[in-house]
């Protein structure tokens, strides 16, 4: 299959080139390099020993989009293009809406005129926002907190006033949990720019010298522990379940919506122990206040992905930690600016 891949050189994006890749697929790439870096594709080459082509192009050009689709034949798009940081979210809405929203309606219409009519959209578990309980199944109530949140939920619901107007398309919604790991080589992995946002990242880092102390957002949550608990789930087994999804949309029409998490939720300690024990580092913590707009307990039920699409998670904690340390370790300054 031909596919287009937008946002490839990202964390998500650049582990699925990889297994596209490995699989046969052929892919064109499309990223802006706003949030990722060149090296990231050349690392992916480096992996697979395959080529593609690249076009660095931002959604929010239709020219740029209407050339990509003349110069190739696609038949689907893998759509992870997208600003992903909560806080900034916050700070800049007419930034994230313009470019997430935006974006995509541009990227859709240029699809439409070209014929294109399969996609697989990258959302996130913010769509359920705090749920009523956990596990989370796909059919739970919808409701975001922030501007980030929002831009996945309108996403989706576009896309599903897409299919209503014409019932030939094939729409897969993946709702993430929380990826992190990195691949076996230690070749690509998570590169946040700045201090991460993020817990795993931010521990790798710890551990690495980088970064002194994590802060433990709140231990008085109602879990066993008292810090958050969440569904982190091996970027590499994320990057598999848009295999999945691509091979559903090929032979399906409409629109279906999956949980892509493991199932079980760790704590924000019981993360911190894992990543000491497998790596023998030590991360040095403190609790502070919550962080406004956390919830308690946010874990995926992964069954209809895996009885839809035939997808379950094989990596489990050890290979998450132990990955993203190599990567970390290897790449103490993540991609840098390599040419
Ligand atoms: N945490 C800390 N210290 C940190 C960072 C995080 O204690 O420095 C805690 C958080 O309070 C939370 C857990 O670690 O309990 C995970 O936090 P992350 O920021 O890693 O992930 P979130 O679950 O908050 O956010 C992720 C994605 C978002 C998505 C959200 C909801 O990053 O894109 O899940 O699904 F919107």
């Amino acid at each position: 299959m031909k596919i287009l891949v937008t946002g490839g050189a990202g964390f998500i994006g650049s582990h699925t080139l990889v297994e596209l890749l490995e699989q046969g697929n052929e892919v064109v790439v499309m990223d802006n390099f706003i949030n990722s870096k060149e090296e990231s594709l050349r690392r992916v080459k480096k992996i697979t020993g395959k080529d593609f082509r690249f076009y660095q192009a931002d959604m929010l050009d239709t020219a740029a989009l209407d050339k990509i689709f003349e110069e190739n034949e696609i038949e689907a798009v893998v759509h992870f293009a997208g600003l992903k940081a909560v806080g900034e979210s916050c700070d800049q809405p007419i930034r994230y809406y313009t470019n997430n929203i935006t974006g995509t309606l541009k990227l859709i219409d240029s699809m439409s005129r070209h014929g294109v009519k399969k996609i697989v959209f990258s959302s996130s578990a913010t769509v359920y926002g705090q749920p009523k309980e956990v596990p989370i199944r796909e059919d739970f109530p919808l409701k975001t907190s922030n501007p980030y949140g929002e831009t996945k939920l309108m996403t989706e619901r576009i896309l599903s006033d897409v299919v209503k107007a014409d019932p030939e398309w094939s729409v897969v919604i993946l709702r993430y949990f929380n990826p992190i790991g990195a691949h076996s080589s230690g070749l690509i992995g998570e590169d946040p720019k700045g201090i991460p946002n993020n817990l795993f990242p931010y521990i790798t880092q710890v551990g690495s010298g980088k970064l002194q102390r994590l802060r433990v957002f709140g231990d008085d949550y109602p879990t066993p522990d008292g810090t958050g608990v969440r569904d982190y789930i091996h970027v590499v087994d994320l990057a598999q379940a848009h295999l999945k999804a691509l091979e559903y949309s090929a032979k399906s029409q409409g629109i279906e919506y999956f949980n892509i998490g493991t199932g079980k939720g760790y704590s924000v300690l019981e993360m911190v122990k894992a990543y000491e024990a497998i790596t023998g580092k030590t991360i040095a913590y403190e609790v502070v206040d919550r962080r406004p707009g956390d919830i308690a307990e946010c874990y995926a039920d992964p069954a209809k992905a895996q009885k839809v699409l035939g997808w379950s998670a094989k990596y489990g904690i050890e290979e998450m930690c132990r990955d993203a340390d190599r990567w970390q370790t290897m790449n103490p300054e993540g991609y840098k600016d390599e040419h």
